[in-house]
């Protein structure tokens, strides 16, 4: 089994600023650093630095050899990363603010730029069984979605950011869903946490579904099994990635045929980690630091 991630890629300019800025504030920051991020690389670099056989397809730009380079660093397979030398790579703009909370500004730049054609010639080299772990940031979806369930692969969906675009996918080929509890009310139409797994599994009834609750933890459902964890306590200074690493961590162990509660406990801890740490790819911790890790 091998496990593509089609997702995006992008340059992450970050701010540490005292608050979140308002509507017309002007606000000085204290620093501003340069990261690898992206929905996508973060959670291939996850499932890598988690042990799995990933492959990591997307498009970059001229200005985007970092994110090859920190994906390769990880264990990342690039074979199908595709780099476009006169575009720009995607990038947002984040501010941190003093308890670690952000906000993000998202430009697409070459993730708006996946065709169908690429994604054909893409998902060629995949067969059935294989793993396609899915985000909500790059063009193309619906067609990747259609084109891989014809091969027979088993499709993780990370709806997120949650948009309009999501409406034009068709969510009945999804195997897994990771959702937080507002893409939950988005997609469900369900305020609490227990009404959107009912509804996901009315409306979804072959797929598994995490929902991640912040501070109140996390909760598995599917085929029959309710799972649910609490987080592990840490001091957060960026919460940048903290969902991605969650995604990639638990991806990793679950189709590794590891029980539910070990995924979610794994994924936890990992997630709290990199809450602790600057940054979005490089707060992603290794499997050996989750193991060793002393968190409760
Ligand atoms: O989930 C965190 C990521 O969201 C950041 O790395 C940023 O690039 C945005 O895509």
């Amino acid at each position: 089994m091998k496990i593509l991630d089609f997702g995006s890629l992008n340059l992450d300019y970050v701010y540490h600023v005292d608050h979140i800025i308002l509507p017309g504030e002007t606000e000085l920051a204290d620093d501003i650093r340069l990261f690898a991020g992206g929905k996508g690389l973060n959670q291939s670099v996850a499932l890598a630095r988690a042990g799995a056989p990933v492959w990591h397809a997307g498009l970059i730009g001229g200005d985007g050899g970092m994110l090859r380079t920190l994906l390769e660093d990880s264990g990342v397979h690039t074979d199908y990363l595709k780099t476009d030398p006169v575009a720009r790579t995607g990038h947002t703009i984040i501010q941190v603010d003093r308890n670690g909370q952000n906000s993000i500004l998202l430009s697409g730049g070459t993730n708006r730029m996946i065709t169908d054609e690429l994604a054909d010639e893409t998902l060629a080299h995949f067969s059935e069984g294989d793993v396609l772990v899915l985000q909500n940031e790059i063009s193309a979806l619906p067609h990747i979605i259609d084109r891989a369930f014809g091969i027979g692969m088993k499709i993780v969906m990370n709806p997120s950011p949650y948009d309009g675009h999501i409406a034009s996918c068709d969510l009945s080929k999804v195997s897994l869903f990771l959702i937080n509890e507002v893409e939950g009310m988005q997609i469900a139409g369900a305020g609490d946490p227990d009404a959107i797994l009912r509804t996901m599994a009315e409306r979804y009834p072959d797929a598994d579904v995490v929902l991640t609750l912040g501070s109140a933890g996390s909760v598995f459902s599917g085929h029959g099994q309710t799972v649910r964890q609490s987080i592990f306590h840490v001091h957060a200074v960026d919460t940048t990635a903290a969902g991605d690493t969650f995604t990639g961590y638990f991806v990793s162990s679950f189709f590794a045929g590891r029980p539910v509660k070990e995924c979610m406990e794994l994924a936890s801890k990992a997630s709290a980690i990199s809450v602790s740490r600057n940054g979005a790819a490089p707060s992603i911790p290794s499997l050996e630091e989750v193991r060793e890790a002393d968190l409760h």
